[in-house]
């Protein structure tokens, strides 16, 4: 199998979204607009509650879905048709916003460590304007796989070495792998060749690709756009490592964004600032 090698290794960048929430963005940048069907990653890790005590004040989206996992901290949403939920260290929501919804994700303390991270994906023109759905999986329904040894992988989304992710029925086929190595330890693992995929590091560095190919060190902070090929290698070089792993099959299709509604078309757009603003979310 060919190892895909890194092609491009962007730092993320600070940015403030919401009521004045510090994030790092990794994707959804000038610097990496976005990786069809992905469109934005955005890691928010503070213990100075003046950096997220804000949070995120009510706010639509239309078109796309947002995926949030919890590393620490308590986040509570609610949204503007009965949703809402808690989530804590470990959980995952995966919400389908479809043909719209306007929620909140406030953070639910007043001290200590927030961290974690939103990661956006494109729906399919097909679904843009189905039923908002939300899959709101509990820390404790995300399994680990050991592949190999050292490896540590919690599989939200996609299989591996007999897991498989909680997360199912979404178009794209995603693969999400929250993935920890060990000094040493050397992570392979197989993906569809047309899927688009990227690793996000966030603690320590890794070394990612080989094989044929020159591998590139990935510190923390860092998104790594992976190329052509059949399987990813990763390893941890020196020190630990530890990183997101995200796959999907690419949509292929215009896409027109305006912040949160991300459609095929400018009408589109228009018709969705409309439908918000009349109400009809
Ligand atoms: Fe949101």
């Amino acid at each position: 199998m060919r190892i895909r090698q890194p092609i491009r290794v962007v730092p993320a960048q600070s940015v403030q979204d919401g009521a004045g929430v510090q994030i790092q963005r990794a994707l959804g940048t000038r610097a990496i607009e976005d990786l069809d069907p992905f469109l934005m990653l955005d890691e928010f890790k503070n213990d100075d509650p003046d950096n997220y005590s804000g949070g995120f004040p009510d706010h639509p989206h239309r078109g796309m879905e947002t995926v949030t996992y919890m590393l620490a901290g308590a986040m509570r949403h609610a949204d503007n048709q009965g949703n809402a939920g808690r989530l804590r260290p470990g959980d995952v929501q995966w919400m389908t916003a479809g043909r719209g919804i306007i929620h909140s994700e406030m953070p639910e303390q007043e001290e200590g460590l927030m961290w974690g991270f939103q990661l956006w994906v494109n729906l399919a023109a097909a679904k843009k304007m189905m039923r908002p759905r939300y899959q709101e999986i509990k820390a404790d329904e995300i399994h680990t796989a050991t592949p190999a040894p050292g490896v540590t992988v919690k599989v939200i989304a996609g299989s591996i070495a007999g897991v498989d992710g909680p997360i199912n029925g979404i178009e794209v086929d995603p693969t999400y792998f929250d993935v920890s190595l060990e000094p040493g330890a050397v992570f392979e693992h197989a993906l569809p060749a047309d899927h688009s995929a990227f690793i996000y590091a966030f603690e320590g560095e890794v070394t990612v690709g080989g094989g044929e190919g020159a591998p590139r060190t990935v510190a923390r902070g860092n998104l790594a756009v992976l190329g052509n090929g059949e399987a990813v290698k990763v390893t941890a070089a020196g020190a630990a490592g530890r990183f997101l792993l995200l796959a999907g099959k690419p949509l292929r299709e215009p896409v027109a964004k305006y912040g949160p509604f991300v459609m095929n078309t400018r009408e589109q757009i228009i018709q969705a600032v409309d439908d918000f603003r009349n109400g009809r979310f």
